[in-house]
């Protein structure tokens, strides 16, 4: 009688298994079709993770060191979207104002890498589309999360960040307003932070919200890029604070700089000090945006 129970019970466990087994399996297979890999190798040359996790939060890692591997594994896992791999789709919007100076930056050259902060919609004044149907590789970072839609709608062969480049040195969560212009195209086009010493919205704007914010090397290591050519910030007034964040010791080397000026404090005079000290020589002004190059 015991016995027969005991075979009974072993059989049932094993029975449990062989489902759990199953099941488990059926898991996996849906998982594995319907995750974009995030970790694309082909793109960026990103190592594979060397944190095992589950799930982890932004709560939890806002205050981790900026050193921490699980700040990499969160960056790569769910703020960090690949290149799509999907024909273009494009609304035809007017392209970049600067063309001429890209041009004059970088020829016909078919193999950098940028970065375009201050997005928009990835089509709209883009100031790398061109770059990136010529070859390029790249980052879009646009932290106004309408915007962020608009964009992943375009199929852009970048990876995109809907976050924002921290001012700071650490990661954080900070105020953001977004603009509200009466011509429909404008609506929403816009996104600042509001900081201590930048928060004047004026009527033009209003409150979205926090947004969170990652300092643009932890970014970067999160990418595995070090080289940059290319990096175009257009942040509605804190350029400046953001070039501070830059290490500018080697370990991320940006070549070509441009920096919109008329809302940063001290205007072109400051971010022309700043880089200048940094080994950076100032190019040409165009319209509100300043370029500069790195002394080779
Ligand atoms: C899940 O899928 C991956 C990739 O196809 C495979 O390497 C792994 O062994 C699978 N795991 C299980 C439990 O089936
Ligand atoms: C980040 O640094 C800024 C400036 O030093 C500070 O005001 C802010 O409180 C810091 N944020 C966090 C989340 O530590």
């Amino acid at each position: 009688m015991f016995l027969k129970r005991a075979v009974k019970a072993v059989l049932l466990i094993f029975v449990m298994l062989m489902i759990k087994c199953l099941w488990n399996s059926i898991l996996n297979d849906t998982h594995n079709q319907n995750t974009p890999t995030v970790q694309s190798e082909e793109v960026a040359g990103i190592p594979k993770p060397f944190v095992k996790m589950s799930h982890i939060s932004f709560s939890e890692i806002k205050d981790l060191p900026l050193g921490d591997p699980r700040i990499i594994e969160y960056l790569r896992r769910y703020v960090l979207i690949p290149p799509s791999k999907l024909p273009y789709v494009f609304t035809k919007e007017m392209g970049s104002l600067y063309k001429e100076q890209v041009k004059q930056m970088f020829g016909t050259k078919s193999n950098g890498f940028f970065i375009e902060c201050g997005a928009n919609d990835g089509e709209y004044l883009s100031n790398t589309l061109e770059l990136e149907m010529r070859g390029w590789k790249g980052l879009l970072i646009e932290a106004q999360p309408e915007l962020g839609k608009m964009l992943m709608t375009k199929n852009r062969k970048a990876w995109f960040a809907n976050v924002c480049l921290s001012p700071y040195s650490n990661i954080s969560e900070i105020e953001f307003a977004v603009g509200r212009f009466m011509n429909a195209r404008y609506k929403n086009a816009i996104g600042k932070l509001l900081l201590p010493d930048n928060s004047y919205m004026g009527t033009l704007y209003r409150k979205y919200g926090k947004v969170p914010c990652f300092p643009i090397t932890t970014i970067m290591a999160a990418l595995g890029v070090t080289h940059v050519d290319y990096l175009s910030l257009d942040v509605e007034g804190v350029e400046l604070k953001i070039l501070n964040t830059l290490p500018f010791d080697g370990t991320l080397v940006i070549d070509y700089i441009q920096v919109e000026i008329n809302h940063v404090r001290g205007g072109q005079k400051a971010v022309k000090r700043f880089l200048e000290s940094k080994g950076y020589d100032f190019l040409f002004m165009h319209d509100i945006d300043a370029f500069y190059k790195r002394r080779f």
